[in-house]
This record gives structure tokens, sequence and C-alpha cells, in this order.
């Protein structure tokens, strides 16, 4: 049998130091592009004294401006676009629900690109060509459902794409066709577990031996809840639609240490949420990326809002992103207190008695915000269990993260249940 190690591509198989040569290079043609076809670049290079031959090191790239959400809202639709729109092969828009979308572009390489990481990362998984693989996350605008859909096509597998919803058909399909991987959000993920059993089949009896899981946090007490609910190997798939979609970063089923970020086209850096400067190695901050061989759209420096930390490469030679903690703008401060989901998350699964479905709802009272974690009981839950799960998260949450919080643990089946990227946090305070 071939050795794992001789499926990996060109990339995969570069150096240590024949990787940071080739992204100085790729950096410095990225930088020359956005400069010389996009105004909004050129503009922001000149007003910080910039000129693209000004990065002559990868270190050089911090003191170059960084791009924000609102600079791609400001120039929508196509300001961003580096090439005639008649190049543009492919739109997407990110799914922001507030304000003004933003649309991404793809020239007939930047696809070609897209499909060959994906399949990269499909591979990591421990996918294989002749591999069948459902593709669960949403199609259309949403870049999950025909990112996937391509790059498993290019890593030589048989697509099914099923997209979000119709939930019994899905679980028809997977016993049907007889996928030996899975691609969808870890929340819908739970809802099709939830509909396997509640067919009365075994979700460990299917065919299914790994999930590919991203578009949204997930903790690894998830993690071990799906891999023991199904008897999968569940990895994490990572990216944005303004660096390209999924495949901008993949987790290698051998180690599940983190996401390998694929550097040789997407060059990370991590800074400080507030002042913006570049933090060390390792430390917790915003991700920031800087594509280096897209043509339609290039991004520099862009401000992904995602907190995590870079770490040096394990199972590959590019670093890895530890699992996100949450962005920046789901960041809940509760009386002074910082508190993500994802801490919820990890309190919630570990708890008896509640399912691992739960919500979170933000109201006011008087001039403080409060907040109620809600969480499903478990089918077999008594009132009794029902009230020392509250009382457990309730302490925990203190505890843990050191805030006082409501927990209701409410009915089986009673929280809304995802189809795709899960909204996990209600707002119900007043506005303004
Ligand atoms: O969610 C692309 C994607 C599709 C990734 C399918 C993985 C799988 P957007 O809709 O632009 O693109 O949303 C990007 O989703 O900035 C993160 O906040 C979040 N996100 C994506 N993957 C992960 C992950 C797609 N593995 C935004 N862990 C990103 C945590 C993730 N958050």
């Amino acid at each position: 049998m071939a050795d794992a190690r001789d499926l990996r591509d060109e990339g995969e198989r570069l150096g240590l130091d024949a990787l940071r040569t080739l992204q100085l290079k790729r950096l410095r043609a990225s930088l020359r592009h956005a400069y010389t076809h996009v105004p909004f670049y050129r503009e922001a290079f000149d007003k910080a004294g910039l000129h693209p031959d000004d990065c002559r090191d990868l270190a050089d790239l911090s003191r170059f401006p960084f791009t924000t959400k609102a600079d791609l809202r400001e120039n929508y639709p196509y300001g961003m676009f580096a090439v005639p729109r008649e190049q543009v092969r492919r739109i997407h828009a990110s799914s922001g629900t507030t304000g003004r979308p933003t649309v991404v572009g793809y020239t007939e390489n930047d696809l070609s690109l897209w499909a060959d990481l994906v399949a990269r990362s499909i591979r990591a998984a421990g996918g294989r060509p002749g591999d069948t693989v459902h593709v669960a996350y949403g199609y259309g605008l949403f870049t999950g459902g025909l990112g996937a859909h391509y790059g498993a096509e290019r890593l030589g597998c048989t697509v099914v794409p099923a997209s979000g919803g119709m939930t019994s058909r899905q679980v028809r399909l997977i016993q049907d066709l007889r996928p030996g991987i899975i691609m969808v959000t870890p929340s819908y993920m739970l809802t099709l577990l939830d509909e396997f059993e509640r067919q009365g089949v075994d979700p460990r009896g299917t065919s299914l031996r790994v999930g590919i899981f991203g578009a949204e946090p997930w903790t690894e007490a998830m993690r071990r809840e799906i891999e023991e609910r199904c008897a999968i190997d569940a990895v994490d798939i990572y990216g944005l639609s303004e660096v390209i979609g999924p495949g901008v970063a993949q987790e290698c089923v051998e180690t599940k240490d983190g996401l390998h970020v694929w550097e040789d086209h997407f060059y990370p850096e991590i800074v400080d949420p507030l002042t913006g400067e570049v933090l060390p190695e390792g430390e917790e901050g915003e991700l920031v990326f800087t594509s280096l061989t897209k043509e339609a759209m290039p991004v520099i420096r862009y401000r992904t809002r995602d907190l995590t930390r870079l770490l040096p490469g394990t199972a590959r030679v590019f670093r890895r992103m530890r699992k996100v903690t949450g962005r920046s703008d789901d960041m809940i401060v509760l009386r002074g207190v910082n508190l993500f989901p994802t801490q919820i998350e990890e309190i919630v699964l570990r708890t008896p008695g509640v399912a691992p479905h739960f919500q979170l709802r933000l109201t006011r009272e008087g001039r403080l915000d409060a907040l109620t974690v809600r969480a499903e009981a478990r089918p077999d839950a008594t009132p009794e269990d029902r009230d020392t799960a509250a009382r457990a998260i309730a302490a925990a949450v203190k505890d843990g993260v050191g805030v006082s919080v409501a927990v209701e643990v409410v009915d089986p089946e009673s929280l809304e249940r995802s189809v795709g990227k899960l909204r996990r946090v209600v707002d119900l305070r007043p506005r303004g």
C-alpha cells in the first residue's frame, strides 16, 4: 500500500526554508498585483508611504495597512477586484447577516487553486480518491457547499451534493449511498445524528468514517460527542469567503492537533485585536491573512476577527492554528467578564442529563446585561436530573468563567435545530 506521504502534493513536500523563500516571492507579487490593479490598495499603501518593493522580508508585511470587512463593504460589489469582470468566473458572498453583504470573486485559476486546496484538505482528513463524499454544507452563495464539492471532485471522489436541509432525506441518502466521508457544520451533524436515532438507526453502524466539520466554532468536547455517537474521526476545516472559502486550514486526521494553515497560499499573522501589533508565535490574538496567489480578489492583511493562536507545524511543515475560540464580535462582555459561546459549549457537553443543544439569551436587567443558558434536557432526564444539571452548569460557569448566569433546562427538542451555521446567541437587549 502507498505510504500516505507519497500522496502529498508539491507544496506539502517543501522544507521550511524553501517554504519561506516561496512565500516571500509570492507575497511581493501579491502586493504588487493588489497595488497595481485595486485603487483601494494603491491609496492605502500610498497613504502609509509604502510601495510593494518595500517588502524585502516576510516581517516587512507588518508595516502594511490592514484590510477590514468595512473596506470590503465600502467597495461593494466589485471595487476590490483586481481583474476585469469578464475574467471573473464565479461570485460568492459572505454570510454576513447585518448591513451590506460582501461579494468575492474567482478567476478560473482561483477556482482551480481552491479545488486543489480543498482536495488537499480532504486528503489530510483521511479522504482518498474513490471515496464517496456526502456534502451537507449549503450550496449557493455560501462557499461551503460548492467549495467542498469541487475539492472532493478534484481529489477523485464521488460527490453527493446533498446541501443543507431535508434532514430525514439526508439520513436515507447516507444509508443508501454509503459515503465514507461527510462534510457539514458540526451543529448540523448533531441534527443529523438526532434524526438517525429518531428513525431507530444506530449512527455507529453507518458507512461514515470521517467527518470534516467547520464554518462555525466547535470544541474538543463537541469532537468527543460526535466521535462517540457515530464512531468516526471528526476533524476541523477552516476558511472564510474573503480569503477563498473552506480550505484555508485543515486538521490532519493522524494528529488532530490544530489546523495546518495552507500557508504556501495564505500567509497568516496573529495580531493584538486592539493595537494591531503582531504578536509572537503561540500568543492568542486575531488571525490576519494575506493571500499569496489569488488573482480576482487579492486580500492584504485581512482582519478575520477570529481569535486563535499559531503554533509550529507537526504532521505538515505548515504552521498550525488552534481551534478558533470565537469571533471577537461573538464575545459577550458580562459585568466586565469576557465570555465566548465555546466556553459554555465545553461545560454543557460535559454535564449529565442535558443534550448537546443549547442557546444563549442576552437580556438587559436595569443597566446590566444578563445571560441565560438554555440547555435541552435528555429525553430520559427526571425533574431532579434537570435541577441538578441546571445547578451544575451555573456553578461551572461561575467557577470556570467567573460570572453568574441563569440556567434553564428546557424540554427535549424544544430548541431550534441547525441546518447550517448555528446562531448560538439570541440578543434580546433593547437596541440603541
Ligand atoms: O464559513 C467557509 C467555510 C465553509 C469554512 C465550510 C469551513 C467549512 P464564511 O461564511 O465567510 O465562510 O464564514 C467565515 O466562519 O471567519 C469564522 O468566524 C467561521 N469559521 C469558519 N470555519 C471555522 C472553523 C465559511 N473551523 C467565518 N472554526 C470565519 C471556527 C470557523 N470558526
